[in-house]
């Protein structure tokens, strides 16, 4: 059955779900460099708008729609569409976080090994010139226990693959964690502080909320391991940086690696210049597959939701 309706597309995403939009029977404008003005003034004509991370949808945008029934963001969080303002409009906001799970579980495997044994470092001392190789003695993976912090659908990927490492694993949620999954990693399961005194590995897998904000604080890092490594591939505002850099340098924890900083791109220059921290310019969700994946999913749930399926 053909759909009509008109898109604004205001992020790059990838074309198989502009392609699939079209072929529905609507009306792409693909504007991947929209300014916020010019937003604000043609977001009138349209029945969808869809998003990355870059375009914010803020409260004037959604008041200035008239015909806007569904608000899609291309990836997984919601944080730059206000939620509130578009519950009170009666637009349904959707977006596409299956498609995320296994990029981002993927990079946090990276990151964990690339602390374990100083990746970046002897890559960087390597092409300066410097054969550093006895300063380089790291740790394995096998037998450390990893401590999973919200076990969703990336901290459940991210288990899987830490598990074929060898790793032991421990996970904290606020909600009962999938029984099928413990049974299949042989996860133990604890409370956030028993999590964090016994793991070798902290990664973190929860959203942004009220609770999670600063939940990685001064207190909660001493009771780390000095030989402890923690990887947030979430939220940036989850940890506290002003405590984590007093942590790191203090010798307090061995190591961290951000893919995601409280601001963004990052601002905290004595935080990231740290030689025991590894950054990557939020990329989680950054590869082929998973773009390709998330246009398709929203371009699916669109037409659904037009055709009155879901
Ligand atoms: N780096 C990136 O590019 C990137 C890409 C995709 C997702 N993310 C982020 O990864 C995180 C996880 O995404 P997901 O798809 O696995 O989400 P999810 O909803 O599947 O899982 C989140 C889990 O956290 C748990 N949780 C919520 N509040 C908690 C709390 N206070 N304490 C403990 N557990 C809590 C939930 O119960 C849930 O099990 C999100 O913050 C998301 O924004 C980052």
């Amino acid at each position: 059955m053909q759909v009509s309706g008109n898109v604004l597309v205001c992020d790059s995403i990838d074309q198989v779900g502009i392609d699939s939009l079209k072929k529905a029977g609507m009306t792409v404008d693909y504007k991947p460099d929209i300014t916020p003005s010019e937003l604000l003034s043609s977001v009138k004509d349209y029945h969808v708008i869809i998003v990355r991370s870059r375009t914010q949808i803020t409260r004037e945008v959604i008041d200035a729609t008239t015909n806007t029934r569904i608000i899609a963001r291309v990836g997984v969080g919601l944080d730059n569409i206000d939620l509130k303002a578009a519950e009170a409009r009666n637009i349904r906001v959707i977006n596409a976080s299956e498609a995320a799970m296994n990029a981002v579980a993927e990079l946090t495997i990276g990151h964990m090994i690339s602390l374990a044994r100083s990746i970046p470092r002897s890559d960087m001392e390597t092409k300066k010139g410097n054969w550093i190789k006895k300063n380089l003695t790291g740790i394995e993976l096998k037998g450390k226990y990893l401590g999973i912090i919200g076990v969703g659908n990336i901290g459940r990927n991210v288990g899987r693959i830490a598990r074929a490492l060898r790793m032991n694993l421990i996970g904290y949620d606020i909600y009962p964690i999938n029984k099928d999954f413990i049974k299949e990693v042989g996860l133990i399961v604890t409370d956030l502080n028993t999590l964090v005194e016994s793991s070798d590995f902290i990664t973190c897998h929860v959203p942004l909320t009220q609770e999670t904000k600063h939940m990685f604080n001064a207190q909660l890092f001493s009771k780390m391991k000095p030989t402890a490594f923690i990887v947030n591939t979430s939220r940036g505002e989850v940890i506290d940086e002003k405590a984590l850099y007093d942590s790191l340098i203090s010798g307090n924890i061995a190591g961290a690696a951000l893919d995601v900083f409280e601001t963004e791109p990052p601002h905290n220059k004595m935080l990231i210049e740290l030689p025991n921290i590894i950054c990557t310019p939020h990329i989680g969700s950054q590869t082929r597959e998973a773009q390709e994946l998330a246009s398709m999913v929203i371009a699916e749930k669109i037409i659904q939701i037009i055709r009155g399926v879901i």
